[in-house]
């Protein structure tokens, strides 16, 4: 299965998680609804192209705590990202609603520790866990306590790692991604999935729309959802592979989309001039060939990220990756070093 071709929905259903929560070995405690836990705001639910359920998690908010409620994705499709996507929508929604920090009892803590969670103590945990109660905790079940301090700063992901194999673009943006939380103690990651489908090219009617909302003010309008997302992070990471001296073409749509005058950027009498936050673009790619000083891809981003008000930019990359006889792990590996040495 192609886990990229999969959709995270919101729903208030918490119940249809029942069968996949228990499979998971996480218990459902409900409120004296029946409907939910205790405090429940919201949840997702992650469906494959044939919409079954293959993953959900919820948000739910104690004693003014906000708790990463449930997360669990069913077994076999485990460690494909739909975790993860799952974990950053349920992040950057708590942290648009304006939490500073977010608890979980996890089995599986490496994982929220990759994240930037960090354990607490028992002792040193609100009272907000039914589970010190249980008579299993400790014996059947042992969770660590876990706690994330947002900073308030923003990583948006920006993912066209486009493939038919385990992307190398993919590795070494993960590897970044990872090596920048470190360096960054709780920023949210978010990431936008640039493929197929996921924005259209431009034509006269949505040109007329798009002009027509931006003279009513109407920028709260769906078409504009990207543009936002781009607009509102403090850094940028853009992983694509390198297509025909560039990146797949589905990367240059989801720049249509963003480009928008009122919004992310505005015109003035000397040019143009940026209305985004973003403090710093790295841009990352592989290719089969040699690239040398053909980046016409990380070229065209500079210029449209000036055009936004981006005020810096990074590159990594690892070439000829598809040329037979070399040896692409050690390219792969030099790659990856260069990228801990720029991060650290
Ligand atoms: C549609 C397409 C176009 C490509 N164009 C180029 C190119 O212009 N120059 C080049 O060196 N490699 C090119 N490649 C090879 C990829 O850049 C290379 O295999 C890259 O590592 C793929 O990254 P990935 O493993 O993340 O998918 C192309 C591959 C595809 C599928």
């Amino acid at each position: 299965m192609n886990i990229r071709k999969m959709n995270i929905i919101e729903t208030q259903d918490y119940l249809q998680f029942a069968d996949l929560f228990k499979r998971s070995g996480l218990e459902l405690n409900l409120d004296d609804s029946g409907k939910g836990p205790e405090g429940f705001i919201t949840a997702w639910k992650a469906v494959d192209e044939a919409g079954a359920l293959v993953g959900g998690c919820a948000i739910t908010r104690k004693k003014g705590y906000y708790v990463l409620n449930d997360i669990a994705v069913e077994e076999e499709l485990r460690s494909t990202g739909i975790g993860r996507l799952l974990f950053q929508t349920a992040m950057t929604r708590m942290l648009d609603m304006g939490a500073r920090q977010v608890h979980i009892t996890a089995k599986a803590p490496k994982f929220f520790e990759k994240y930037g969670f960090r354990y607490l103590e028992p002792e040193d945990t609100p009272d907000i866990f039914g589970c010190k109660n249980c008579d299993q905790y400790g014996k059947t079940c042992k969770p660590e306590f876990m706690v994330f301090e947002y900073s308030g700063e923003r990583l948006l992901f920006i993912d066209s790692c486009v493939t038919t194999h385990i992307s190398r673009t993919m590795r070494l943006a993960d590897h970044y991604l990872e090596q920048f939380i470190k360096a960054h103690p709780g920023v949210n990651v978010e990431t936008v999935i640039v493929e197929k489908g996921c924005a259209e090219p431009l034509d006269r009617d949505d040109i007329n729309r798009r002009n027509d909302l931006a003279t009513a003010g109407a920028y709260d309008d769906p078409m504009f959802d990207y543009a936002h997302q781009f607009k509102r992070a403090d850094y940028v990471l853009v992983g694509a592979p390198y297509w025909d001296c560039a990146f797949p073409a589905i990367l240059k749509v989801y720049i249509e989309n963003i480009v928008v005058t009122g919004l992310t950027f505005e015109e003035s009498e000397t040019g143009y001039s940026g209305l985004c936050k973003c403090k710093e673009l790295t841009y990352i790619t592989t290719a089969g060939g040699p690239i040398g000083d053909k980046n016409l891809g990380f070229d065209y981003i500079c210029g449209i990220g000036e055009m936004l008000g981006v005020r810096s930019f990074k590159e990594y990359r690892a070439e000829c990756l598809d040329i037979v006889g070399l040896d692409h792990e050690a390219i792969m590996e030099q790659a990856l070093a260069v990228i801990d040495a720029g991060e650290q």
